[in-house]
């Protein structure tokens, strides 16, 4: 069985759309929860589809005990769904080219330090961007900058509010986060 990690730190919709899709997969399984919050929606999520969840602090990220964690799980993907921490270089050094973010917007537009959630729509909103969406990309030590797997465009003419486009945003990254995931975790 293929092993897949989750890392989020919000509501988890998209890791709920992942655990979904493989729910009865003979292939492979969401083995762990990751959540630097204690209180995240993404650990109720975990509860309920029985999948083991760990609650970490910004030392444990640090000092090499989420390292660890990960090591004994020797997890063939490690997706960063809603995780808004920076990921450590350490990790990442250990896992390329295994570890993906889902982004919403299309990079390299709206990405950087800062740029996350309502903020990213927020600033597409005011810019008055005709067309936003979602990139699914390699994780490196620079936020937002890794190799682009996956953009989907959507058109965001009729929306007023950073709510609406939140909305037609996460409909794509629904549709298409887990598929993505599939499709990486059957080539690793
Ligand atoms: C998602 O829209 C994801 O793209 C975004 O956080 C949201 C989490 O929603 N991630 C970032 O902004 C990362 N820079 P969810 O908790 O319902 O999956």
């Amino acid at each position: 069985m293929r092993r897949i990690v989750i890392f989020a730190s919000g509501a988890g919709s998209n890791a709920e759309k992942i655990i979904l899709h493989f729910k009865n997969s003979a292939f492979a399984e969401i083995s762990t929860i990751f959540s630097n919050k204690a209180n995240a929606g993404v650990l109720e999520i975990a509860r309920k589809n029985g999948i083991k969840s760990i609650v970490f602090g910004r030392e444990d990220l640090e000092n090499g005990a989420v390292m660890e964690q990960i090591k004994k799980i020797e997890p063939d993907l490690i997706v960063l769904a809603g995780f808004l921490w920076k990921f450590p270089s350490d990790i990442i050094a250990l896992y390329p080219d295994k570890i993906i973010n889902i982004h919403p917007a299309l990079l390299p537009k709206y990405g950087g330090k800062g740029m996350y959630g309502r903020y990213v729509h927020e600033a597409v909103l005011k810019n008055k961007e005709k067309e936003t969406g979602i990139t699914i990309h390699y994780v490196n030590e620079h936020y937002d900058e890794g190799t682009y797997i996956f953009q989907k465009t959507v058109n965001i003419e009729k929306c007023n509010s950073p709510e609406e486009i939140a909305q037609k945003v996460h409909e794509l990254e629904h549709e298409y986060f887990p598929l993505v995931v599939e499709k990486l975790i059957t080539n690793n």
